[in-house]
């Protein structure tokens, strides 16, 4: 059995349907009316110990929703979750101690008390022995620098700061899983590769399950292997992510710079089936093409033919492209879904 099993996870929320106005507010009084809106529809997923997984999908597709079902603080409508053999809305308490969550919105840190009274104030929670608290303290403190702050209040420290201090709470009780909702959101460069940078030891040297929720691309490509994607609620693909780019991201460009200027090279490229020229300038040229149809070799071999080549170069699309087609509706990943990485 995988650390975390979801099967047919469903979450719907009833929301209250109100007509504008005052006489809107009484009739709703006496004539309750609800929309049902369903925020998760039928997922299923496995995840294994020690994955780093990249939960990823556009506004309201229902990362945040399925966070909160695994972690216990929602209770779903159908379907069923196990988190390391129980039940997360069944035995909340239990759950909590194996796991560790880090919400990007929202701070979980309490914020009129000093960050290091915090951690102590969790440590008596997770009734940790000293030494453990002490130990792992000082490995968060050396890792995500708390020293600069950890003596002032959540009120007074920055955004940056915050969440540092915000994963030190979560992963302060060596959870087995932490799940992390948009770790990022809203940092400076420097700050994000430090919190990556943290993320990717912690994986690796205590085997810690990571789940990612994050919009930024740089994120996924520096820590997960594995990406799955939601959209409307569904799972439209779960898989590796050199899977995903290999698959979905045929489109390749080569770009060719020429000695001398070739004028009829555009148009004798422009004759082989699947490619689209566009000159750039008299030496350069640029060659779209479907790997799927025809290879970087055999456009290249067809250049060499007609032009005189100094140099040249590919581009592959980036995850980013891909992802922002996926969430476009212009790339079709629903034939991908299943399969883990
Ligand atoms: N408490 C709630 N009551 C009613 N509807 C809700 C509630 N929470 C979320 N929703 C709706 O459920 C859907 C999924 O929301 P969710 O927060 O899970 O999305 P998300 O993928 O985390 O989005 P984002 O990237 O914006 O954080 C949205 O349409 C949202 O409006
Ligand atoms: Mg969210």
């Amino acid at each position: 059995m995988s650390l975390i099993e979801v099967r047919a996870l469903t979450k719907t929320y009833r929301q209250a349907v109100r007509q504008p106005g005052l006489r809107g507010a009484f009739r709703h009084l006496v004539h309750q009316r609800y929309t049902e809106r369903v925020a998760v529809d039928h997922i299923d997923m496995s995840i294994e110990r020690g994955e780093t997984v990249a939960y990823v999908g556009p506004n309201g597709a229902g990362k945040s929703t399925t966070i909160k079902m695994l972690t216990g603080i929602l209770v779903p409508t159908s379907g069923e979750i196990t988190v390391d053999g129980i039940v997360p809305h069944k035995r909340r308490m239990e759950n909590a101690r194996r796991i560790g969550v880090v919400f990007g919105q929202r701070t979980q840190l309490w914020w009129d008390i000093p960050v290091i009274e915090t951690l102590s104030l969790l440590r008596d929670i997770h009734e940790m022995p000293a030494q453990e608290y002490r130990k792992n303290l000082d490995f968060l403190t050396e890792l995500l620098g708390l020293d600069e702050f950890m003596h002032l209040t959540a009120r007074r420290i920055s955004l940056g700061q915050r969440m540092r201090a915000d994963l030190a709470a979560a992963f302060l009780h060596s959870p087995a899983i932490v799940y992390l909702d948009e770790p990022t959101i809203g940092l400076d460069i420097a700050v994000k590769e430090r919190i990556r940078g943290f993320i990717k030891q912690v994986n690796r040297e205590l085997g810690t399950t990571v789940m990612l929720t994050t919009h930024d691309l740089g994120d996924i490509q520096d820590l997960c292997r594995r990406i799955v994607i939601i959209d409307h609620g569904r799972i439209i693909f779960d898989g590796a992510l050199a899977e995903m780019t290999d698959a979905f991201a045929r489109e390749r460009v080569l770009h060719f710079q020429l000695r001398t200027p070739c004028p009829t090279a555009e148009q004798e490229l422009q004759r082989i089936p699947n490619v689209t020229v566009s000159g750039l300038s008299d030496t350069e040229l640029s060659v779209r093409f479907d790997r799927a149809f025809i290879s970087a070799r055999d456009i290249t071999g067809a250049i060499m033919q007609i032009a005189d080549v100094s140099d040249f170069r590919i581009d592959e699309p980036s995850i980013d492209h891909v992802i922002k087609r996926v969430y476009d509706g212009t790339l079709n990943l629903a034939v991908r879904k299943g399969g883990g990485a």
